[in-house]
Formats: C-alpha cells, structure tokens, sequence
C-alpha cells in the first residue's frame, strides 16, 4: 500500500470499545472504510459527533491500530476536545475524516528502532506490527513521564520493548533518547537499524542529532496543531530543510533530513 494521500469522507462510527490503559483512554470504533486503507502513521481529524462547535475543531490524532473492521485510536486526554472524545462510551458516536497524510515507508529489510514518547507510543502499534509482519526486526524504546502513562506499554506485544521514564517509577530513569545510541549499531551481515519514531518536539529534534551523529536513517511522526487536516488552510506549516512543509498532507512522518532543526 502506498504510504499516504489516500482519498477519504466523513464518517459516523459508533464507539464499540472504550476502556482506561492507565493515564489514557482507549476507544476503538467500527470503519472498515478507514481500516481498509489505514497505512501506519497516518492519522484522523476526530471529535465526538454532536459536538460541532465545541470545541470548534477537530483533533489530529495517529491510529493506533487496525483490527478487520475495528479502528481504535488511543487518547491522551489533555484539551476539551481530547477530554470530551476520552468521555466516549459505548454507543456513542465519533466524526472521524480520514486516513489522512503521508505515513512512514516500511521498505528495506533493515532492523527497526521505534522509538515513542508519551502519547507518540500510539502509532508505532500499527507500525511495529506492518514491520514485524515484512520480516523486520523490531524493537521499541517507550518513554513516559511516570509508571501511570507507561502501563500503556500493556498495548505492545510481540516485540522487544525498553521502557523508560523520567521520574524512574518504572523501567530506566531518564530520557526515552538516552538509551537510543546503543541500539543503533550495525550487526555484521545486516544492515545499520533504521529509526521510526513519534513524540513532542524536543524529543525528535534530539533523535535527528542521535541520527546524524551515528549515521542511521530516521523517519519522525511530528506533531502540529491542524485546522483542516487536508493541506489546505496552511495551519500547521513547520519550517523544512527545503522551505515551507505541510504536516498534514506533506506529512505527518518525514525523513530527518528534510526538517530543519533550528
Ligand atoms: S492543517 Fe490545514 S494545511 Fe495542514
């Protein structure tokens, strides 16, 4: 499939699944117009139906998983808009447009180092099962504020997983990053690891520097506020190496040599 620009409407979807994984919530909804089509690292501007005008916008948010007809988002519940959507029972209804933007590229046979902090652990579910499914090696380093975020690491399985936090409750003490320089070199007969990862800004631009200083290839999942998700508006432009990007559509995942990380 390819990774991105796939056409997509708005939906109704009625909530099927929703349940606390510690500090987040996790919803799951029936679309199989968009788990048909979801390509890891792809996202959806969401909102609980009925709720139109506030707040007046729709979130962003990655996918976490696909499952037959099941698509199932995982929320960090910080904004009204993500607090009304945690709110969602069962029977309830999302708005959900998508997939949207241009998720990561799985070719290559090179082994994988996801990494993922705080609420940016929730696509690489999606893509530590595409990678692992094309024969990749996957491993994933999951970083958290505290023990409560990290019980979401319960969402993982069949991979190798490092878990760290900064308050050391649960797992290494520290930054998700620091560990990173360890897992990149080159085993003899493969080739160097490529680096996935998702998170808040300072945690990317300090794997772009990770990457550039031991030579691995690195693709991030950057975060932005978006108004129409769809390339349109020009409300989440960051800066590129090149000029002007897009998160949405030239995005959300983009090779770390194509930001600028000034
Ligand atoms: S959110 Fe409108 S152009 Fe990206």
């Amino acid at each position: 499939m390819d990774a991105g620009l796939i056409p997509a409407e708005l939906l109704q979807c009625a909530v099927v699944e929703s349940r606390q994984v510690g500090a987040y919530r996790l919803i799951s909804f029936v679309a199989p117009q968009i788990a048909n089509l979801a390509h890891p690292g792809q996202f959806l501007m969401i909102r609980l139906a009925g709720s139109e005008l506030d707040p007046l916008l729709p979130r962003p948010m990655g996918i976490h998983n696909v499952e037959s007809d099941l698509v199932t988002m995982l929320i960090d519940p910080v904004g009204k808009g993500t607090a009304r959507l945690a709110a969602a029972g069962i029977g309830d209804r999302v708005s959900v447009l998508g997939p949207l933007g241009m998720g990561f590229r799985l070719e290559g046979d090179a082994p994988a180092v996801l990494v993922g902090g705080g609420i940016g652990i929730s696509p690489l579910k999606l893509l530590a099962r595409a990678l692992a499914a094309g024969g990749r090696e996957v491993r994933c380093l999951l970083g958290f504020r505290t023990r409560k975020e990290a019980v979401a690491t319960e969402l993982f399985s069949g991979v190798r997983i490092d878990v760290i936090t900064e308050d050391g409750s649960i797992g290494r003490l520290g930054l998700v990053s620091d560990p990173l320089p360890g897992c990149l070199a080159r085993e003899p007969g493969k080739p160097a690891p490529e680096i996935f990862a998702c998170g808040p800004s300072p945690m990317l631009a300090a794997i772009a520097r990770i990457a550039r200083e031991c030579g691995n290839l690195a693709q991030v999942s950057v975060e932005s506020h978006m108004a129409c998700g769809i390339g349109s508006c020009q409300g989440c432009v960051i800066r590129g190496a090149g000029g002007y990007l897009r998160v949405c559509s030239d995005g959300p995942v983009f090779d770390v040599e194509d930001i600028s990380w000034q």
